[in-house]
């Protein structure tokens, strides 16, 4: 109700953009917010990105421009994603969440051998999109992941899997149960967004769903990441 009318008043309204900018770059608020988000929620164990990365790979982070746009996965997110992808050199991998198409096309530059299929409901004209036009290894699929579950199903299934769609409960219940679905036994799935990513929202609810749909599997958070592992099949000597 109050957001109701502060919006409905143009001086009010640009007061109420000025205070959550300053917000936005205030350290102290910052870390006040992160507390606030954290308290209460699902914390899984945390794993370093070392224990699922080999030691000897590099990884090639392709720049257009603008160089940082909008829902991009956060550099050090890409990075470990990158990384991660490339030493395990998957054949099949899904991406729910193209965005302008920055972490497909990079999947991509680091996996050339591997098939890439990715999910948007949104089409978002970019420089990585329109690099991955034409490729026969990449799919971008302009529908909704949760939508296509029957088609899906009867695919091959996919051993790389990064969920990073709509961030609220239901969307990232369905869309993580559905991945679960078609998986590959020995494959892995990664949750974008699982801790504070610097958007102050109401929306962003990763550990809520992932504490439904966990069931007993072993989930684990990556240390310095905002990304969230299932890794069936790993174990690891903490
Ligand atoms: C955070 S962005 C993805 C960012 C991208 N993975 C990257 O790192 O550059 C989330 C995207 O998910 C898309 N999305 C929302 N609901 C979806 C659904 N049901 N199926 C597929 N994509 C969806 C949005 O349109 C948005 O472009």
């Amino acid at each position: 109700m109050l957001r109701k009318i502060v919006r409905a008043i143009p001086p009010a309204r640009n007061a109420g953009r000025a205070i959550r900018e300053f917000f936005r770059h205030d350290e102290f608020a910052m870390a006040l917010y992160r507390k606030v988000f954290e308290r209460g929620r699902l914390t899984l164990p945390k794993i370093p990105p070392e224990a699922l990365v080999a030691d000897h790979t590099s990884v090639e982070l392709p720049a257009f421009h603008p160089l940082f746009a909008g829902e991009d996965a956060p550099v050090v997110d890409l990075l470990f994603l990158l990384a991660l992808a490339k030493s395990r050199r998957p054949s099949r991998i899904l991406e729910v969440g193209t965005f302008r198409a920055r972490s497909t096309f990079a999947l991509h530059r680091n996996c050339p051998e591997a098939h890439i299929v990715s999910y948007d409901i949104q089409v978002l004209p970019s420089p990585y999109r329109s690099a991955l036009k034409t490729n026969p290894q990449v799919e971008l699929r302009n529908a909704s992941f949760g939508a296509s579950a029957e088609s899906l199903l009867r695919e091959k299934r996919f051993d790389f899997i990064f969920v990073d769609g709509a961030h609220d409960v239901s969307a990232v219940l369905s869309d993580s149960q559905l991945a679960l679905r078609i998986l590959d036994p020995q494959g892995i799935i990664i949750w974008h967004d699982y801790r504070y990513n610097g958007y102050r929202t109401d929306q962003l609810r990763v550990p809520e769903a992932l504490r439904q749909v966990q069931e007993g599997r072993e989930f684990f958070h990556v240390q310095e990441t905002t990304c969230a592992i299932y890794c069936p099949g790993f174990t690891w000597n903490h």
